[in-house]
């Protein structure tokens, strides 16, 4: 089982967590106002709103014990202005919002509120929500990377740093996962700052299956499109045929014509064998169907990612215990791209499933429902009130996810529709 950490290593751990993700948010809002205030689409907040949300938050859940009708640094009627259940993200830029400075000048007031409560922290506290802080600002830190890949204009952020090579021939191979039960979830005394969805841990069965050793890359995915996969109905759901068509889907969001593809305003040629991203889970779910396979069921594919079945458990991570490292998967934001495939060898899980963690979020065929025994934390309307709504899961985290928030239970979960993410898939087939 996992070594509990202290309580003083786990503040030790929370103040470098708090750091690094304000580093992160920083750095990625460090551009001039205009661009700040702009909305580059109506599914994604201008990034000043962000900003300041992400004070809010920090400040209601740990200087407010999440109580809004407690005071906050900010007037109440401005302070409203960032809660994201009264204002939906395409209406944000018309909002009469704090200034960038402003903003900027809030969210460092009421960090150093926080860090003053973390240091008074006892050894019975428990330290949960400020992980849950901490996930939120990487979390805002992500849509904040959409928003400036969806933006037009000259380049901000560069072309990303460098990333490991990949390996030949992985592409379209699999492993069996033979059939079994398998621990699925896990309990917060061996993953403290695990989020509600993620628990408790609990014994399911799961029937053989195969699954992809790496994600499906751009070389394939264009195979797809070359066959006419998007004018061939047939490899689509209803569903997705009837978007495919309202929305006139032709190829992966930011794919051009002519075999270039436009990343964080740079155009470049599109990397064969890199994992394919910005699919909708409609697009995942056809060329699946035209590959004669299917997508795995979140259940399967933290399977694949965490049982170690000569040992009987879970691991942490696929590899084992060891934290994410750049050795091991591509996290943190900056590479600003999916590593190719193969690139990690030293990643691969017990059963040999290669970049499960990092690169891409994938699409399972999973809809978003709690586990059994599922109790909400203290952010309750984190995850309850989108449980049996129209989201498909995804898993594993992306390039562009915090290397201190994801665990392989990590659950995130979107429309079928959306692709602005950094979402692709991997395949899986019934044996
Ligand atoms: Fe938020």
């Amino acid at each position: 089982m996992t070594p509990v950490p202290t309580p003083s290593a786990l503040r030790e751990r929370l103040a470098g967590d708090l750091a690094a993700a304000r580093a992160r948010t920083l750095l990625l809002t460090d551009h001039d106002e205009p661009e700040l205030v702009r909305q580059h689409t109506p599914l994604l907040s201008p990034l000043v709103w962000d900003l300041a949300h992400i004070g809010q938050q920090e400040e209601l859940w740990l200087l407010r014990a999440g109580d809004p009708h407690r005071a906050s640094l900010l007037p109440a009627d401005v302070e409203a202005l960032y809660d994201a259940f009264t204002h939906p993200r395409a209406g944000r830029a018309r909002l009469p919002l704090l200034p960038p400075v402003e903003a900027r000048g809030f969210c460092s007031e009421v960090r150093g509120r926080v860090l003053d409560r973390l240091d008074r922290l006892g050894d019975g506290d428990d330290p949960f929500d400020f992980a849950m802080v901490v996930s939120h600002e990487q979390q805002h830190d992500e849509t904040m990377l959409q928003a400036l890949n969806v933006r037009t204009g000259r380049p901000l952020l560069g072309a990303g740093s460098p990333l490991p090579p990949g390996r030949p021939g992985l592409a379209g191979t699999s492993v069996l996962v033979p059939g079994g039960s398998f621990v699925l979830g896990v309990d917060p005394a061996d993953e403290p700052f695990s989020l509600d969805n993620e628990r408790p841990a609990h014994r399911v069965d799961v029937p053989a299956f195969r699954i992809g050793r790496v994600p499906v890359t751009n070389a394939e995915y264009a195979e797809f499109i070359a066959d006419d996969g998007y004018r061939n109905s047939r490899w689509w759901s209803a569903r997705g045929w009837e978007h495919r068509t309202s929305a006139g889907l032709e190829r992966p969001q930011f794919w051009g014509q002519d075999g270039t593809r436009t990343r964080f305003g740079v155009v470049e040629d599109l990397p064969p064998d890199e994992p394919v991203q910005h699919v909708t889970f409609f697009e995942a779910e056809a060329y699946a169907a035209w590959a004669g396979a299917r997508l795995p069921t979140e259940v399967e594919w933290e399977k694949a990612a965490v049982w170690d079945p000569s040992a009987g458990r879970r691991r942490r991570f696929p590899w084992g215990a060891a934290e994410p490292s750049p050795a091991l998967a591509n996290l943190g934001g900056t590479a600003l791209r999916p590593a190719p495939v193969g690139a990690y060898p030293a990643g691969a899980s017990a059963y040999g499933v290669e970049q499960l963690v990092g690169d891409v979020w994938e699409w399972t065929s999973s809809s978003f429902e709690p586990w059994p025994g599922f109790r909400p934390m203290l952010y309750v309307d984190y995850s309850a009130p989108f449980f049996g709504g129209d989201y498909r899961v995804l898993r594993g985290g992306a390039w562009s996810v915090g290397s201190s928030i994801i665990r392989p239970s990590f659950r995130n979960w979107d429309h079928p529709i959306r692709r602005q993410i950094f979402s692709g898939f991997r395949l899986a087939w019934d044996v």
